[in-house]
């Protein structure tokens, strides 16, 4: 029997019903729906949607299964969206989205510079950062903790650890608000007939800068940059090409930032409306590894990720046929009660948490310590400094995006930091 024939397309509308207003605010009654039928076939997207744990901890490490998603969307749009005087450097792939052997080599050379002793090093100065933006944020009596404290940590941190002049920041805020609609995956992309969207422009202008940064950083290296190390990455005689170079530095400036601003913001939204566990936090600042983790579980800044079928997949009694979507929605396998016991409940304190919210297998997350770092020091210097925090809108609006779940403002009042 054809695989085709054999799916099940009994009407489920995941887009349409994750972009409802009511959803927006809060996805899980509906990733619950979907996880009560097991993995299902939505036409709307020629997709098969995987919502236990144990079957999204599988499939992610599935060798029939391709990391190269981009083929299924690019099928639907505009053949080449860049302009010809485009850098080739934007039309690099990302290795986030290569597969093996072409993504474990550049893996391996990207992981020999980004590595846990360089984010180690950045502690002090992540923690004097959290602490300069809440001495600023707190020059008002309510304050918006996503521009005021979310939005600006990542971005800055990663730009200093890159080594982007300081006077340069501001630049690479628009280019990713811009580029992170890549990420979502189900972002409408503005694609017009004529006129260039805004994402290539933003591409292509940060594609530029860049590639000014690694050639300058050529000719005069630095010791303590992540681009000069990246510059100098080698293993066994290869090493990253120019245009592998600027788009590697482009995918950690996007997957890094949208991701740990949620991040943070989740994680100050959930504190706020569990007082207890906030007060715990501020008691105790060692629990706050704790907390990240249990945010990445109950809010993941990231609620699901796909993959393409490069031959026919039977996951339980649903099908994939070959050059089909499979997207594994992280966000609902969290909650699976066989995963983690009574999974609504926000509890920092569970003897055990599993979570794919860095993903699984050989994608892990190259960030993740970055993020954890950043996440456990803003959240632990929140809990500690501002007194008395209180929601001003509840519930806060949420931006637009599916896939990386975040608010897009979060005004609190407090009563001094
Ligand atoms: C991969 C989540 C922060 C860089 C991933 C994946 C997830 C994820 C789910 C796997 C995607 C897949 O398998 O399809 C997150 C979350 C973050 C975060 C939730 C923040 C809370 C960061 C940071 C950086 C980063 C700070 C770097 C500065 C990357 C890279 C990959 C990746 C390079 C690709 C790894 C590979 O394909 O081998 N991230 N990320 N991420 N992330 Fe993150």
């Amino acid at each position: 029997m054809s695989l085709a024939t054999d799916r099940d397309t009994s009407g489920f509308h995941l887009v349409g019903k994750l972009l409802e207003p009511a959803s927006r605010i809060d996805p899980y009654p509906v990733y619950a729906e979907f996880r009560a039928r097991g993995p299902v076939w939505v036409d709307e997207m020629s997709s098969l949607v995987v919502t236990g744990y144990r079957d999204c901890e599988t499939l992610l490490r599935d060798p029939r299964l391709s990391a190269e998603r981009w083929r299924f969307f690019d099928a639907g749009r505009s053949a080449d969206p860049y302009p010809p005087d485009a850098p080739p450097s934007v039309r690099q792939p990302w290795f986030l989205s290569m597969d093996a052997p072409d993504h474990t080599r550049l893996r391996r050379l990207v992981s020999s510079a980004f590595t846990a002793r360089t984010v180690a090093r950045m502690e002090s100065s992540v923690a004097r950062l959290v602490d300069d933006l809440l001495d600023h944020a707190a020059e008002s009596e309510t304050f918006d903790v996503l521009s005021g404290l979310a939005y600006s940590l990542p971005m800055t941190v990663i730009c200093r650890m890159l080594g982007v002049p300081q006077a340069d920041e501001r630049l690479f805020h628009g280019w990713s608000a811009q580029l992170t609609r890549l990420l979502d995956g189900f972002s409408d992309l503005g694609e017009t007939d004529g006129a260039t969207p805004e994402w290539v422009r933003g591409s292509v202008e940060m594609h530029r800068y860049v590639g000014e940064l690694v050639t300058d950083r050529r000719k005069s290296p630095r010791r303590d940059d992540l681009i000069s190390e990246l510059l100098a990455a080698e293993d066994g005689g290869d090493v990253l090409s120019h245009d592998e170079l600027i788009s590697t530095i482009v995918l950690l400036l996007v997957a890094g930032h949208e991701t740990t601003v949620n991040l943070i913001a989740n994680g100050v939204l959930a504190l706020l409306r569990h007082p207890g566990h906030l007060a715990a936090l501020r008691d105790d600042p060692g629990t706050a590894p704790a907390v990240v983790e249990e945010i990445l579980r109950y809010d993941p800044p990231v609620q699901l990720t796909a993959r393409l079928a490069r031959e026919d997949v039977r996951v339980g009694q649903a099908e994939a046929p070959a050059g089909s979507l499979i997207i594994l929605l992280l966000a609902a396998a969290h909650r699976d009660p066989e995963a983690n016991p009574d999974p609504d409940r926000f509890d920092p304190g569970r003897a055990q948490v599993r979570h794919l919210g860095f993903g699984f297998g050989s994608h892990f997350c190259l960030g993740a310590p970055l993020a954890r770092l950043e996440g456990r020091l803003a959240l632990s210097a929140f809990a500690r400094r501002v007194r008395e925090p209180g929601l001003v809108a509840d519930p806060p609006p949420y931006r637009e995006h599916i896939n990386l779940r975040g608010v897009s403002e979060l005004r609190i009042a407090h009563a001094g930091v």
